[in-house]
């Protein structure tokens, strides 16, 4: 449920401290299963892997990698792997897991938007993904940025929330499918403050968040505007966490709307190149 409360003057150095306080949570969470990842699993889901396909001997720039498992398990790949992210804690973790695998992989610490002043040089794939765009004030300012890193026969792949799935409300028990939120946020984010995390809601954690939602012909135009030729946009009828309370999870892993409710996209993807 969005909050009224406007207390913070600087809602991405809120961000920045919540993503600070989550990363230890996260990192202790069945839902990251870092255990797993130590002992071999890959964080990436099929869908990424298939419609990036091969990575290996590619350089790859990872936006917003979080603690950088998605990044180590490109790098496990083949791929020659840079993780970036506005969070110190999960810069330092992310650094940690790669010395301790000994994968050979390079973090940088920085907020997305000034990431072009600390990184000068081009990527063949430039990846992003679940849970990243809410996060960013200026969709069109994000997308300059991700296409600028892209070099030229190079692409930028994105795979996200939809932003169908972002107007759903999940006020607690709620039993049937409501818009709660604006496709459109515009420049006035979404003020939250919830108990957990979605990696696990019994987390003591309670800070607030600030989120801003981008339809999807924002996002598309942002990267036609940057000059990236489109080549596909999928969208998915499944996500990979319990959004709402009714949705069940299939035995392949993803989580879906029961068949009794009007289906809905809850995921996108694109892929989107420099010509020439
Ligand atoms: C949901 S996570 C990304 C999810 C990733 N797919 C994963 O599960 O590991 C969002 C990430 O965006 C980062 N982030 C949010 N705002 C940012 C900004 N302005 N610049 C750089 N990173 C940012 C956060 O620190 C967080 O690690």
């Amino acid at each position: 449920m969005p909050s009224e409360e406007r207390d913070d003057p600087d809602p991405v150095a809120a961000n920045r401290r919540l993503w600070d306080a989550r990363t230890p949570i996260h990192l202790r969470s069945s839902f990251y299963d870092v255990e797993g990842f130590l002992s071999g699993r890959s964080s990436l889901h099929d869908l990424e892997v298939e419609e990036v396909g091969e990575v290996d001997g590619r350089s790859l720039l990872h936006l917003q990698c979080h603690f950088g498992m998605d990044t180590l398990s490109w790098a496990r790949r083949g791929a020659r792997v840079t993780g970036a992210d506005f969070s110190p804690v999960a810069i330092k973790e992310a650094r940690r897991l790669s010395a301790e695998l000994g994968i050979a992989a390079r973090f940088v610490e920085s907020d997305i938007f000034r990431l072009p002043r600390v990184l000068e040089e081009t990527f063949d794939v430039v990846f992003t993904s679940y849970g990243a765009l809410c996060w960013l004030p200026d969709i069109a300012r994000w997308a300059e940025v991700a296409a600028g890193f892209v070099r030229p026969g190079g692409f930028l792949y994105v795979v996200e929330m939809h932003p169908a799935a972002m107007t759903l409300s999940d006020e607690p028990g709620i039993r049937q499918l409501r818009i709660g939120y604006p496709y459109w946020t515009g420049g006035e984010p979404l003020r939250f403050e919830e108990e957990g995390t979605y990696a696990d809601y019994d987390a003591p954690i309670k800070l607030p968040e600030y989120v801003w939602n981008h339809g999807l012909g924002e996002i598309v135009t942002a990267l036609i505007d940057a000059g990236l030729v489109l080549e596909f946009l999928h969208e998915h009828d499944c996500t990979i966490y319990q959004q709402l309370p009714f949705m069940k999870r299939g035995p392949d892993g993803w989580w879906r709307l029961p068949s009794t409710m009007p289906a809905l996209p809850l995921l996108f993807s694109l892929r989107a190149r420099r010509v020439g």
